[in-house]
């Protein structure tokens, strides 16, 4: 290794453990079973909870509660995919399939999504999107925000319902 070699990575090394978690990324979804019972329950304001994940560097999310807990300052991207399907009932009319969820960071929300299918035995997905700064320590969790139809739809099968993030930036 030459002189120049070895100074270079004693930088990089200084420059990537400046006290912090900057490497933060997660992405969850909804199991076939869990996307079934909590549709049979689901009331206005409960939080989805994604009770899978693909990827969790980290440990911001937890299956368990549904919120990812930022463990550290920063810039986030943050984006919600919900599916829902008219095809089954949650104990409601047979009919339509309509959701509609918010993100939130704390109290606060951050974003809003309509997933509607406008006609009966149909399914329909929508995205959310959302860049915002969140301190360390802050929850953030996607919400039912209104009465709903019809169930959510994800199946290993089919499509998933997801809710994923990353630190773009401290
Ligand atoms: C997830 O949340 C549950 C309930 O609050 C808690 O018992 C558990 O320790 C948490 N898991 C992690 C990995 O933080
Ligand atoms: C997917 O799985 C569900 C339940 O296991 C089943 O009812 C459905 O027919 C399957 N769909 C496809 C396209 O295979």
């Amino acid at each position: 290794m030459s002189s120049n070699a070895a100074c270079f990575s004693v930088i990089m090394l200084i420059s990537s453990c400046n006290g912090c978690y900057c490497n933060v990324a997660f992405s969850s979804y909804i199991s076939e079973d869990s996307a079934n019972s909590q549709s049979a329950s689901m009331a206005n304001r409960d939080i989805i909870l994604f009770d899978k994940t693909e990827a969790n560097y980290g440990v911001g999310y937890n299956t368990s509660t549904g919120k990812f807990i930022a463990p550290s300052s920063g810039v986030y991207g943050f984006t919600w995919t919900f599916c829902v399907d008219s095809r089954t009932t949650d104990g409601g009319a047979l009919n339509y399939g309509e959701y509609g969820t918010e993100l939130l960071t704390g109290n606060s929300v951050i974003g809003v999504l309509h997933t509607d299918t406008e006609m009966i035995g149909d399914d329909a997905c929508s995205t959310g999107f959302v860049i915002k700064y969140v301190s360390e320590g802050t929850e953030v969790y996607v919400r039912n925000n209104y009465a709903h139809q019809g169930k959510i739809l994800s199946a290993d099968n089919h499509t998933r319902t997801t809710f994923s993030g990353w630190k773009l930036y401290q």
